[in-house]
C-alpha cells in the first residue's frame, strides 16, 4: 500500500519524515534503520538531532545500515558516505559505533564486501524502516536503470547522469568514483517499511513515472509500487506532477 504525504517545503518534508522515523524508534527502540545519504535526508537528520537534544528520541539501541558507498573511498575521505553519515548525523546522537554499518568502500574485494553486508542485514533481523531518496533517473540506492530487481548487495558502475549529479561534491570530475557498492532492490524490498522522500522540481517527473508508470527495471524506483508498506513524503515541487486525489490534506 502506498501513502503519499504532501509537505509545504523542504523543511516541512524533513519534519514529516523525521516524525515517521522517530515513531519507528519509539515503537521499537532496538529497530534497524536503513539510511541514505544525499541532499534529501540532510534536513531529516537535522530534525532528528534536534529531537535527540531535547531528549525526545533515543538511538542507544538502534542499528543503522546504510544503502550504499563509493568503491575506493576510505572512511576519512570527505566524500565517502561513511563520512557523510558521521558529519550529518551519527556524531551528534547516541547510536553505538558498533551498530553503524556502511558498505566497506575501501575493500576492493566486491564479493567479500557484498556477502558480508547481506549477512549483517540478516544478523540484525532485516531492516525495519528503509529511508530512500530518488535519483533523477529513477535510481534508488545506486541501483541504476536496468538493474535486476532480484539482487542483494552488489557492485555497480555509476550511470553518467549520476556521475554528473555527484560531481558538485568533488574538486574535479575525474575524482568522482565510477563504481559503488549498493544494497540491491531485493534488499530494499525486504524492508518492512519504506519511506521515500523527494524535494524539488528536478524530482517531479521521475516521481510520477516511478509511482504511477509501469513497473520496470528501467525505472528502478517503480518496484516500490509493489511494496506492501510504502510512504512517500514530497514537498510541493517534487509532488507537482502527482495526481491530486492522492494528496493528504496539509495545512
Ligand atoms: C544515497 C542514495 C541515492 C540518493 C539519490 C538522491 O545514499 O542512495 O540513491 O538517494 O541519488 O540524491 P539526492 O538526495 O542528493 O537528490
Amino acid at each position: 500500500m502506498m501513502k503519499i504525504i504532501r509537505a509545504k517545503s523542504y523543511q516541512d518534508m524533513s519534519r514529516k519524515a523525521a516524525n515517521l522515523i522517530s515513531a519507528q524508534v519509539i515503537m521499537k527502540p532496538h529497530c534497524v534503520l536503513g539510511l541514505a545519504t544525499g541532499s534529501t535526508p540532510e534536513g531529516i537528520y537535522k530534525q532528528l538531532i534536534d529531537w535527540y537534544n531535547k531528549d525526545d528520541i533515543d538511538f542507544s539501541q538502534v542499528t543503522s545500515i546504510n544503502l550504499d558507498e563509493y568503491v575506493g573511498l576510505t572512511h576519512d575521505h570527505d566524500q565517502s558516505y561513511w563520512y557523510f553519515m558521521q558529519k550529518h548525523f551519527f556524531q551528534y546522537i547516541n547510536i553505538r559505533p558498533d551498530h553503524i554499518f556502511v558498505p566497506e568502500g575501501a575493500n576492493l574485494n566486491a564479493d567479500e564486501v557484498c556477502r558480508n553486508y547481506d549477512r549483517i542485514i540478516q544478523r540484525f533481523g532485516g531492516i525495519d524502516l528503509q529511508l530512500l531518496g530518488i535519483g533523477v533517473d529513477g535510481h534508488i540506492g545506486f541501483n541504476e536503470p536496468g538493474s535486476a530487481f532480484e539482487l542483494g548487495t552488489h557492485k555497480v558502475r555509476l550511470q553518467e547522469s549520476t556521475i554528473q549529479a555527484n560531481k558538485r561534491f568533488f574538486a574535479h570530475e575525474e575524482d568522482v568514483p565510477k563504481e559503488a557498492y549498493t544494497m540491491g532492490i531485493k534488499t530494499i524490498m525486504q524492508a518492512h517499511k519504506v519511506l521515500l522522500c523527494a524535494s524539488g522540481t528536478a524530482k517531479a517527473a521521475i516521481l510520477r513515472e516511478a509511482l504511477y508508470g509501469p513497473v520496470t527495471p528501467q525505472v528502478p524506483a517503480s518496484i516500490l509500487q509493489m511494496h506492501p508498506d510504502l510512504t512517500v513524503v514530497v514537498d510541493q515541487e517534487a509532488g507537482a506532477c502527482l495526481p491530486q486525489e492522492d494528496a493528504d490534506a496539509t495545512a
